[in-house]
Protein backbone atom coordinates (compact mmCIF):
# COMPACT_ATOMS: atom_id res chain seq x y z
CA UNK A 1 0.00 0.00 0.00
CA UNK A 2 2.29 2.59 1.02
CA UNK A 3 4.60 1.90 -1.98
CA UNK A 4 2.22 2.13 -4.15
CA UNK A 5 1.19 5.77 -2.92
CA UNK A 6 4.90 6.52 -2.96
CA UNK A 7 4.90 5.67 -6.54
CA UNK A 8 2.08 7.40 -7.00
CA UNK A 9 3.36 10.73 -6.04
CA UNK A 10 6.94 9.88 -7.33
CA UNK A 11 5.12 9.64 -10.83
CA UNK A 12 2.99 12.76 -10.43
CA UNK A 13 5.77 15.22 -8.72
CA UNK A 14 8.11 14.28 -11.75
CA UNK A 15 5.33 14.91 -14.60
CA UNK A 16 6.07 17.39 -16.91
CA UNK A 17 2.98 19.71 -15.51
CA UNK A 18 3.73 18.13 -11.71
CA UNK A 19 0.42 17.80 -9.54
CA UNK A 20 -0.24 15.79 -6.54
CA UNK A 21 -3.84 14.28 -6.03
CA UNK A 22 -6.29 15.84 -4.08
CA UNK A 23 -6.51 12.62 -1.99
CA UNK A 24 -3.65 13.37 -0.31
CA UNK A 25 -5.26 16.26 1.47
CA UNK A 26 -7.13 14.32 3.41
CA UNK A 27 -4.55 13.09 6.53
CA UNK A 28 -5.84 14.19 10.50
CA UNK A 29 -4.47 17.97 9.84
CA UNK A 30 -5.99 17.73 6.60
CA UNK A 31 -9.81 16.80 7.44
CA UNK A 32 -10.17 18.91 10.57
CA UNK A 33 -8.79 22.00 8.02
CA UNK A 34 -11.33 21.03 6.11
CA UNK A 35 -13.56 21.18 9.03
CA UNK A 36 -12.78 24.73 10.08
CA UNK A 37 -13.21 25.38 5.81
CA UNK A 38 -17.01 24.59 5.73
CA UNK A 39 -17.65 27.00 8.66
CA UNK A 40 -16.00 29.83 7.19
CA UNK A 41 -18.35 32.73 6.04
CA UNK A 42 -16.49 32.80 2.68
CA UNK A 43 -17.00 28.65 2.08
CA UNK A 44 -20.71 28.68 1.10
CA UNK A 45 -21.43 25.37 -0.66
CA UNK A 46 -20.95 23.50 3.16
CA UNK A 47 -24.18 25.69 4.46
CA UNK A 48 -25.89 26.27 1.16
CA UNK A 49 -26.49 23.04 0.79
CA UNK A 50 -27.30 22.20 4.42
CA UNK A 51 -29.87 24.99 3.94
CA UNK A 52 -31.54 24.03 0.77
CA UNK A 53 -32.25 20.23 2.51
CA UNK A 54 -33.29 21.88 5.37
CA UNK A 55 -36.02 24.42 3.22
CA UNK A 56 -36.89 21.52 1.06
CA UNK A 57 -36.58 18.27 3.33
CA UNK A 58 -40.20 17.07 2.59
CA UNK A 59 -40.19 17.17 -0.88
CA UNK A 60 -37.10 15.43 -0.57
CA UNK A 61 -37.93 12.79 1.21
CA UNK A 62 -41.13 12.62 -1.55
CA UNK A 63 -39.17 12.48 -4.83
CA UNK A 64 -36.64 9.90 -3.15
CA UNK A 65 -39.59 7.80 -2.10
CA UNK A 66 -39.16 4.18 0.04
CA UNK A 67 -35.51 3.47 0.73
CA UNK A 68 -34.50 0.16 0.85
CA UNK A 69 -30.70 1.24 1.43
CA UNK A 70 -29.26 4.46 2.20
CA UNK A 71 -25.78 3.99 0.30
CA UNK A 72 -23.84 7.26 1.79
CA UNK A 73 -20.91 8.18 -0.48
CA UNK A 74 -17.61 9.51 1.25
CA UNK A 75 -19.43 9.16 4.75
CA UNK A 76 -17.01 10.89 6.64
CA UNK A 77 -19.04 11.58 10.20
CA UNK A 78 -22.19 10.50 8.93
CA UNK A 79 -23.85 13.88 9.90
CA UNK A 80 -25.53 14.46 6.48
CA UNK A 81 -26.77 11.46 5.95
CA UNK A 82 -28.20 11.01 9.32
CA UNK A 83 -30.14 14.43 9.08
CA UNK A 84 -32.61 12.73 6.66
CA UNK A 85 -33.00 9.85 8.95
CA UNK A 86 -36.25 10.73 9.92
CA UNK A 87 -37.59 12.03 6.75
CA UNK A 88 -36.36 9.47 4.22
CA UNK A 89 -36.60 6.22 7.00
CA UNK A 90 -34.17 3.59 5.14
CA UNK A 91 -34.11 0.18 6.02
CA UNK A 92 -30.67 0.27 6.06
CA UNK A 93 -27.72 1.91 6.05
CA UNK A 94 -24.08 1.66 4.74
CA UNK A 95 -21.94 4.21 5.63
CA UNK A 96 -19.30 4.30 2.58
CA UNK A 97 -15.24 5.87 3.17
CA UNK A 98 -11.73 5.24 2.39
CA UNK A 99 -11.08 4.97 6.03
CA UNK A 100 -13.52 1.71 7.92
CA UNK A 101 -12.31 3.09 10.99
CA UNK A 102 -13.29 6.11 11.54
CA UNK A 103 -16.49 5.32 10.20
CA UNK A 104 -16.54 2.14 12.15
CA UNK A 105 -17.05 5.17 15.57
CA UNK A 106 -19.65 6.72 13.72
CA UNK A 107 -21.72 4.35 12.36
CA UNK A 108 -21.64 2.83 16.40
CA UNK A 109 -22.23 6.07 17.62
CA UNK A 110 -25.93 6.21 15.34
CA UNK A 111 -26.76 3.28 16.02
CA UNK A 112 -27.84 3.47 19.68
CA UNK A 113 -29.97 6.74 18.45
CA UNK A 114 -31.43 4.49 15.48
CA UNK A 115 -31.80 0.93 16.48
CA UNK A 116 -34.62 0.66 14.13
CA UNK A 117 -32.01 0.86 10.92
CA UNK A 118 -29.44 -2.12 10.37
CA UNK A 119 -26.35 -0.46 9.69
CA UNK A 120 -22.92 -1.02 8.68
CA UNK A 121 -19.83 0.89 7.74
CA UNK A 122 -17.30 -0.41 4.49
CA UNK A 123 -14.38 0.83 3.51
CA UNK A 124 -14.55 1.83 0.09
CA UNK A 125 -12.26 3.60 -2.68
CA UNK A 126 -14.54 5.73 -4.58
CA UNK A 127 -12.23 6.01 -7.86
CA UNK A 128 -12.67 2.24 -8.33
CA UNK A 129 -15.97 0.74 -9.81
CA UNK A 130 -18.60 0.06 -7.45
CA UNK A 131 -20.44 -3.05 -6.91
CA UNK A 132 -22.88 -4.16 -4.23
CA UNK A 133 -23.90 -7.75 -5.89
CA UNK A 134 -25.63 -8.63 -2.47
CA UNK A 135 -28.02 -5.94 -2.32
CA UNK A 136 -28.74 -6.02 -6.36
CA UNK A 137 -32.88 -6.82 -5.78
CA UNK A 138 -33.35 -3.65 -3.11
CA UNK A 139 -33.77 -0.45 -3.96
CA UNK A 140 -30.96 1.77 -3.58
CA UNK A 141 -30.35 5.50 -3.48
CA UNK A 142 -27.06 6.67 -3.19
CA UNK A 143 -26.16 9.79 -1.04
CA UNK A 144 -23.58 11.79 -2.59
CA UNK A 145 -23.36 15.63 -0.90
CA UNK A 146 -21.20 18.74 -0.68
CA UNK A 147 -20.18 18.74 -4.15
CA UNK A 148 -17.48 15.94 -3.89
CA UNK A 149 -18.37 15.15 -7.51
CA UNK A 150 -16.71 18.89 -8.32
CA UNK A 151 -13.65 17.36 -7.41
CA UNK A 152 -13.62 14.87 -10.43
CA UNK A 153 -12.85 15.77 -14.04
CA UNK A 154 -16.11 15.99 -16.34
CA UNK A 155 -15.51 12.47 -17.86
CA UNK A 156 -14.76 10.34 -14.40
CA UNK A 157 -18.01 11.84 -13.28
CA UNK A 158 -19.32 10.64 -16.33
CA UNK A 159 -18.24 7.17 -15.70
CA UNK A 160 -19.17 7.17 -12.04
CA UNK A 161 -22.54 8.73 -12.74
CA UNK A 162 -22.84 5.62 -15.13
CA UNK A 163 -21.65 3.04 -12.60
CA UNK A 164 -24.35 4.35 -10.36
CA UNK A 165 -27.07 4.47 -12.80
CA UNK A 166 -26.42 0.74 -13.54
CA UNK A 167 -26.11 -0.36 -9.92
CA UNK A 168 -29.65 1.13 -8.92
CA UNK A 169 -31.19 0.64 -12.42
CA UNK A 170 -35.30 0.08 -12.63
CA UNK A 171 -36.02 1.64 -9.23
CA UNK A 172 -33.68 3.31 -7.42
CA UNK A 173 -31.67 6.93 -7.27
CA UNK A 174 -29.34 9.13 -6.70
CA UNK A 175 -29.30 12.25 -4.19
CA UNK A 176 -26.17 14.65 -4.67
CA UNK A 177 -25.34 18.01 -4.06
CA UNK A 178 -23.61 20.30 -6.65
CA UNK A 179 -21.62 23.62 -6.61
CA UNK A 180 -23.21 25.94 -9.54
CA UNK A 181 -21.32 28.36 -11.57
CA UNK A 182 -21.71 32.02 -10.08
CA UNK A 183 -20.02 35.37 -9.91
CA UNK A 184 -16.11 35.42 -9.78
CA UNK A 185 -15.89 36.85 -6.85
CA UNK A 186 -18.23 34.96 -4.75
CA UNK A 187 -15.79 31.74 -6.33
CA UNK A 188 -12.78 33.44 -5.56
CA UNK A 189 -12.75 34.20 -1.39
CA UNK A 190 -14.55 30.90 -1.03
CA UNK A 191 -10.96 29.42 -1.84
CA UNK A 192 -8.77 32.34 -1.14
CA UNK A 193 -10.47 33.50 2.27
CA UNK A 194 -8.47 35.74 4.05
CA UNK A 195 -8.14 33.59 7.79
CA UNK A 196 -5.89 31.55 5.78
CA UNK A 197 -7.30 28.05 6.36
CA UNK A 198 -7.73 27.25 2.59
CA UNK A 199 -3.94 28.15 2.05
CA UNK A 200 -2.96 26.30 4.96
CA UNK A 201 -5.20 22.92 4.05
CA UNK A 202 -3.36 23.20 0.52
CA UNK A 203 0.18 23.47 1.95
CA UNK A 204 -0.38 20.67 4.45
CA UNK A 205 -1.07 18.24 1.45
CA UNK A 206 3.12 18.76 1.55
CA UNK A 207 3.42 17.69 4.93
CA UNK A 208 1.57 14.71 3.95
CA UNK A 209 3.65 13.85 1.44
CA UNK A 210 6.36 14.04 3.24
CA UNK A 211 4.84 12.06 5.75
CA UNK A 212 4.32 8.82 3.26
CA UNK A 213 7.18 9.17 1.32
CA UNK A 214 10.12 10.98 3.58
CA UNK A 215 10.25 14.22 1.06
CA UNK A 216 11.45 17.68 2.35
CA UNK A 217 9.14 19.64 1.04
CA UNK A 218 9.52 23.01 3.29
CA UNK A 219 6.27 24.92 3.83
CA UNK A 220 8.41 28.19 3.35
CA UNK A 221 9.05 27.65 0.07
CA UNK A 222 5.80 27.30 -1.05
CA UNK A 223 2.27 29.71 -1.34
CA UNK A 224 -1.22 28.86 -1.79
CA UNK A 225 -2.92 29.87 -5.48
CA UNK A 226 -6.35 29.44 -6.63
CA UNK A 227 -8.63 30.91 -9.35
CA UNK A 228 -11.34 30.93 -11.38
CA UNK A 229 -10.48 28.99 -14.59
CA UNK A 230 -13.57 30.14 -16.76
CA UNK A 231 -12.98 28.07 -19.49
CA UNK A 232 -12.77 24.79 -18.03
CA UNK A 233 -15.26 25.93 -15.58
CA UNK A 234 -13.36 25.19 -12.24
CA UNK A 235 -11.48 26.55 -9.59
CA UNK A 236 -7.96 25.47 -9.83
CA UNK A 237 -5.64 24.97 -6.83
CA UNK A 238 -1.64 25.18 -6.82
CA UNK A 239 1.32 25.39 -5.04
CA UNK A 240 3.75 27.96 -5.94
CA UNK A 241 7.24 27.89 -5.64
CA UNK A 242 8.49 31.15 -3.71
CA UNK A 243 11.96 30.53 -4.96
CA UNK A 244 14.32 27.97 -6.60
CA UNK A 245 13.59 24.27 -4.67
CA UNK A 246 15.02 21.43 -4.38
CA UNK A 247 13.37 18.64 -3.06
CA UNK A 248 14.55 15.22 -1.82
CA UNK A 249 11.94 12.22 -2.55
CA UNK A 250 13.55 8.83 -1.46
CA UNK A 251 12.33 6.77 -4.34
CA UNK A 252 12.32 2.91 -2.29
CA UNK A 253 14.37 4.48 0.99
CA UNK A 254 17.62 3.70 -0.68
CA UNK A 255 18.54 5.98 -2.81
CA UNK A 256 17.46 9.69 -2.67
CA UNK A 257 15.96 11.23 -5.97
CA UNK A 258 16.01 15.27 -6.57
CA UNK A 259 13.29 17.45 -7.90
CA UNK A 260 14.13 20.66 -9.00
CA UNK A 261 11.54 23.43 -8.73
CA UNK A 262 12.19 27.34 -10.46
CA UNK A 263 10.71 30.25 -8.45
CA UNK A 264 7.17 30.53 -9.86
CA UNK A 265 7.04 26.88 -11.20
CA UNK A 266 3.21 25.52 -9.85
CA UNK A 267 2.27 22.25 -8.41
CA UNK A 268 -1.48 21.35 -9.30
CA UNK A 269 -3.55 19.70 -5.98
CA UNK A 270 -7.41 20.06 -7.45
CA UNK A 271 -9.88 21.27 -9.61
CA UNK A 272 -12.99 22.01 -8.14
CA UNK A 273 -15.99 21.93 -11.04
CA UNK A 274 -19.13 24.28 -11.22
CA UNK A 275 -21.62 23.70 -13.14
CA UNK A 276 -24.65 24.80 -14.28
CA UNK A 277 -28.12 23.50 -13.19
CA UNK A 278 -28.80 22.57 -16.79
CA UNK A 279 -25.55 21.17 -17.72
CA UNK A 280 -25.42 18.88 -14.57
CA UNK A 281 -28.60 17.62 -15.08
CA UNK A 282 -27.82 17.05 -18.49
CA UNK A 283 -24.93 14.68 -17.46
CA UNK A 284 -26.81 13.04 -15.44
CA UNK A 285 -29.53 11.90 -18.13
CA UNK A 286 -26.64 10.87 -20.27
CA UNK A 287 -25.63 8.65 -17.31
CA UNK A 288 -28.86 6.95 -17.75
CA UNK A 289 -30.87 8.70 -14.90
CA UNK A 290 -34.03 10.58 -15.72
CA UNK A 291 -37.22 12.30 -13.84
CA UNK A 292 -34.82 14.53 -11.93
CA UNK A 293 -36.09 16.94 -9.48
CA UNK A 294 -34.02 19.60 -7.89
CA UNK A 295 -34.01 22.30 -5.84
CA UNK A 296 -31.24 25.64 -4.96
CA UNK A 297 -31.34 28.78 -2.73
CA UNK A 298 -32.44 31.89 -3.21
CA UNK A 299 -29.16 33.26 -4.78
CA UNK A 300 -28.91 29.71 -7.22
CA UNK A 301 -25.30 28.69 -5.16
CA UNK A 302 -25.77 25.27 -5.38
CA UNK A 303 -28.02 22.70 -6.53
CA UNK A 304 -29.85 19.25 -4.89
CA UNK A 305 -30.84 16.77 -7.36
CA UNK A 306 -32.50 13.58 -6.82
CA UNK A 307 -32.46 11.34 -9.98
CA UNK A 308 -34.46 8.23 -10.55
CA UNK A 309 -32.09 5.29 -12.54
CA UNK A 310 -33.80 4.48 -15.50
C1 LIG B 1 -14.39 18.51 -0.90
N1 LIG B 1 -14.54 19.48 -1.98
C2 LIG B 1 -15.93 19.49 -2.48
C3 LIG B 1 -14.05 20.81 -1.65
C4 LIG B 1 -14.24 21.77 -2.85
O1 LIG B 1 -14.80 22.85 -2.63
O2 LIG B 1 -13.88 21.42 -3.97
C5 LIG B 1 -12.58 20.78 -1.26
C6 LIG B 1 -12.01 22.15 -0.99
N2 LIG B 1 -10.92 22.62 -1.52
C7 LIG B 1 -10.70 23.85 -1.06
N3 LIG B 1 -11.70 24.19 -0.28
C8 LIG B 1 -12.54 23.13 -0.21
Amino acid sequence: MKQTLLEELHLSLTADAPFISPKFFYDDIGSHLFDVITLLEEYYPTRTEQWIMDAHRAAIAQAVGDCDVLLDLGAGNCAKASQLFNSIQPKQYRALDISKEYLEAAVADLQKKYPQIDMCAEAIDLSLPLAFPDIAERRKIFFFPGSSIGNYDPKKADQFFANLAQECHGNGGLLIGVDLVKDRETLHLAYNDPLGVTASFNLNILLNVNRITGSNFNLQDWEHVAFFNESQSRIEMHLRARSDVEVHLPNDGSKGHAIQFKAGDLIHTENSYKYTQEGFTEKLRQAGFDNIQTWTDPKKHFLVCFANAK
